[in-house]
């Protein structure tokens, strides 16, 4: 079975619908015809600063929400990547064979560094996307689940692959992104020409997984909507709307023209009405069920532990491979 790999940062007290909808679920869907390795990206999280107490807490939510959405610890790799310490080795030497200019080109850089001024960034927020590379490229995945943010360090990903792999010898497997259109960028709903970001949104664009049901329903309800009246998919002219279709389409598995057909002569309201009542019926066991899990630590630390067993044990061979050929001398 075909390898899949994917990252999520523990940022935030609870995943968002953008999380979900771009990454999460096609993880969940992976599952089936793939072999998983999904990981929690603590050694990224930490390239802005982090309350060591809340990366903790976070962390162990992270893993409880991804269980709680489908991820199958018996199918599936879920580990924390600080736990599997080749992450941070081939990042070594794949910084090693970034370029400075190359490494400059990546726009999350230039976005994150943008607030408080590159001076004031990490070194480690400039070297994120060659970590992220490292991360893929240890398990040879044939498919890396993300939204679309994300397709920029992919291809920075498959370049450093090819690079290494024509120095020295072929040693990575080329990871093809794995990006549904549809979903590849749910957008803020205050705000719908930007992306759903826990650091960009303010909390009223964002609708939380671990939201009260009531409060993700209030803000679906006052999400921004466009001009005119008629409920249609409309990126350009539309973006509210159309994010909120996405949304709709997304949770109940109906096709957009066949919502725009429902809500012909009726107004925005009534689609957030009925969108608000979908999304509290999709939180409300997910809710119920992270913090389920979240009460028996001892089963999550578990799950946790033994999908790094797993990762290790494969990460370990790849670092054994690429430190032989880049000329290392053996251990003895
Ligand atoms: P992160 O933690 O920011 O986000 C996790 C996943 O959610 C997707 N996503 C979205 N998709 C659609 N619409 C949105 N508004 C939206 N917001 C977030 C992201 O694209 C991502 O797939 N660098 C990664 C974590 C990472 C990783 C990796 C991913 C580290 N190493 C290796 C894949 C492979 C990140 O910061 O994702």
């Amino acid at each position: 079975r075909p390898r899949v790999l994917s990252g999520i940062q523990p940022t935030a007290d609870s995943f968002h619908f953008g999380n979900y909808l771009g990454a999460l679920r096609q993880w969940v869907d992976l599952q089936e015809e793939h072999q998983p390795f999904f990981f929690i990206a603590d050694l990224h999280a930490i390239t802005v600063e982090q309350d060591p107490k809340v990366l903790r807490q976070r962390t162990l939510r992270a893993a409880a929400q991804l269980l709680a959405m489908g991820i199958d610890p018996d199918r599936s790799a879920i580990f924390v990547q600080s736990q599997v310490p080749e992450h941070a080795q081939l990042g070594w030497v794949l910084q090693c064979l970034t370029g400075f200019g190359e490494a400059r080109r990546m726009t999350q850089f230039k976005d994150k560094s943008a607030k408080g001024g590159e001076g004031a960034a990490s070194v480690g927020l400039f070297t994120y996307p060659i970590l992220q590379a490292a991360d893929i490229l240890l398990y040879r995945p044939a498919y890396v689940p993300v939204g679309e943010d994300q397709r920029q360090h992919l291809e920075l990903t498959r370049d450093l692959a090819q690079r290494f792999n024509s120095r020295y010898k072929k040693t990575f497997r080329l990871p093809e992104p794995y990006i549904l259109k549809a979903t590849a960028k749910i957008t803020d709903l205050q705000d719908p020409t930007s992306k759903m970001s826990k650091s960009a949104s303010s909390p009223s664009g964002i609708v939380e997984m671990l939201d009260e049901p009531n409060v993700s329903a209030k803000k679906i309800r006052s999400a921004v909507t466009d001009s005119g009246s008629e409920v249609r998919f409309d990126a350009e002219e539309k973006p509210g709307v159309s994010n909120l279709l996405t949304i709709y389409s997304a949770l109940t598995g109906r096709e957009i023209p066949d919502l725009e057909e429902q809500y012909a002569g009726r107004g925005y309201g009534d689609l957030k009405k009925d969108l608000a009542e979908v999304v509290v019926d999709f939180v409300t066991p997910f809710r119920a069920r992270t913090l389920e899990l979240l009460d028996d630590r001892t089963y999550l630390t578990e799950v946790l532990r033994r999908g790094a067993e797993q990762a290790g044990a494969v990460a370990a061979g790849t670092l054994r491979d690429v430190y032989d050929r880049v000329g290392f001398a053996a251990a003895g």
